[in-house]
């Protein structure tokens, strides 16, 4: 089973953007998805009271269970091929079990100066933690040859793994989390949608080492 942890204690990043793109996309293409949400914002359980339809299952984690975590997530394998797991904005022991439990740990940041410092803190506890991670550029100006995304780009790669492709900042990722949407069911022949298959494709390659 993929364990697909959205994680960065920086707020606004992109975690539950990316998160719902992701599992709507692992399940169009054949996946069985099952998402978790542990932050007590709860924008995860929101999109999923707006959406029609079941897939993919979206259910709350309450904190005060996260010990049951780990057990969880094993009983979801047998019903579930997917689990993306969405977490708060903090550094808190959900976020941490959450990392843990993971098989790749996804860290969205925004290209700017402010966003590369945020993320230290979450690199070092996924680092501390053991288990493989990957960035992903978020919300990127949607100039062609944007030269401060590509520094980016090339100093994260330099750190650790960096997802491709590039997330640029699209109007269709807000809209489709409006309606309760992935953003390949809302504009399926967009370039979000094209973004949001290639970026589950690449993280399914690089969770594939280590799912079970
Ligand atoms: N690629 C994108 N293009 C356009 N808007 C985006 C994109 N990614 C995220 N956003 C917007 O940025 C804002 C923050 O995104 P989101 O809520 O997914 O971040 P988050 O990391 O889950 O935040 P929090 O830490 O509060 O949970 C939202 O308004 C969302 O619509
Ligand atoms: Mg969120």
């Amino acid at each position: 089973m993929h364990i697909i942890t959205l994680t960065t204690q920086k707020g606004g990043a992109g975690k539950t953007t990316l998160a719902t793109a992701l599992a709507v996309a692992a399940q169009e293409a054949g996946e069985t998805a099952v998402m978790l949400d542990l932050d007590p914002q709860r924008s995860l359980l929101t999109w999923a009271e707006t959406r029609t339809g079941d897939a993919p299952h979206v259910e709350a984690f309450p904190a005060d269970k996260i010990a049951q975590l780990p057990t969880m997530v094993r009983r979801l394998a047998s019903s579930f091929s997917v689990a993306i797991l969405d977490t708060a904005g903090a550094d808190n022991t959900a976020t941490h079990k959450a990392m843990e439990a993971a098989t790749l740990c996804v860290v969205p940041l925004r290209p700017t100066r402010l966003d590369v410092n945020a993320v230290r803190p979450t690199v070092q506890a996924i680092l501390r933690g053991g288990t493989p991670f990957a960035f992903v550029l978020n919300q990127c100006p949607p100039q062609p040859n944007n030269s401060r995304a590509a520094e980016m780009a090339a100093g994260l790669a330099a750190i650790g793994s960096l997802a491709e492709p590039i997330i640029i900042q699209r109007a269709d990722y807000q809209d489709a989390y409006a309606v309760g949407q992935g953003v390949t069911e809302y504009a399926p022949n967009g370039k979000a949608a094209d973004e949001a298959r290639r970026l589950w494709r690449w993280v399914a390659k690089q969770s594939k080492g280590t799912a079970s």
